[in-house]
């Protein structure tokens, strides 16, 4: 395993001890979608007696889950999820994130903002000190792709389309090349929301992760989300 790997191990682990004193027998948690999260999906196969069932954040991880006996529901069929746990491809010290690498950005975004504690999970090589050094990726319908691309370059973006990937919507990703630094993540999110033909992009600074656990060589390091401390129990 390399090193990154045994970090994203690291990550998940302590994010299941954390998952666990938090639900109970009713619970269900959201599932994110990646390499970090594949490895919370295997550590959850041996814990799944503690929770009712999960919802996912794209069918490879749905796949994965049911692979490991592990119950998956319909995000239709289910009011909250006590905990949403996915990884992120970009953190700042602000908890905010660019996620979307896997092209599970639209579902993420869903399934995270049903859940009360969304929890990040990540190798310390994701942190930075501002976003956008990772091509921003924004979901967009097929048929506005170089319409949303037009309106990105205006936004100062160098826009890729990621050829012979199609969303688990039917859809395209465009990767937003050349924002770095992203002033105000937030703003930008919405911004690109906005855009008709953009389902959504993958800045998660509106709904920001309430926790990140960020595993490095020597330890795991718990971040916080400062204007909610109130509803967290560590
Ligand atoms: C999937 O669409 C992404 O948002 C992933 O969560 C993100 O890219 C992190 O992936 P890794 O855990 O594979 O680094």
């Amino acid at each position: 395993m390399s090193s990154q790997d045994t970090l994203k191990k690291a990550a998940a682990k302590a994010a299941i001890e954390l998952t666990l004193s938090r639900v109970c027998k009713s619970s269900i948690i959201g599932i994110g979608t990646g390499t970090t999260a594949n490895f919370f999906i295997d550590l959850l196969a041996d814990c799944h007696h503690n929770f009712l069932g999960t919802v996912a954040s794209s069918k490879i991880s749905e796949d994965r889950l049911r692979t490991n006996g592990i119950k998956v529901l319909d995000p239709n069929d289910v009011s909250e999820l006590g905990v949403y746990v996915d990884g992120a491809d970009e953190i700042n010290s602000d908890l905010e994130l660019i996620k979307g690498g896997g092209g599970a950005l639209t579902w993420e975004k869903i399934i995270s903002s049903m859940a009360r504690e969304f929890l990040c999970i990540a190798d310390d090589s994701k942190r930075v000190k501002s976003l956008g050094k990772f091509p921003l990726p924004i979901e967009v319908i097929p048929i506005a792709r170089n319409k949303v691309a037009r309106e990105l370059i205006r936004l100062g973006a160098n826009p890729r389309w990621r050829r012979e990937f199609v969303t688990d919507n039917g859809n395209h990703i465009i990767d937003a090349h050349g924002l770095w630094p992203i002033e105000s993540p937030s703003a930008l999110e919405a911004e690109i929301n906005q855009i008709s033909g953009v389902v959504t992009n993958g800045i998660f600074a509106n709904n920001s992760p309430d926790i990140v656990l960020i595993a490095s060589p020597n330890q795991i390091t718990t971040h916080i989300k400062r204007d909610n401390t109130s509803k967290l129990l560590l």
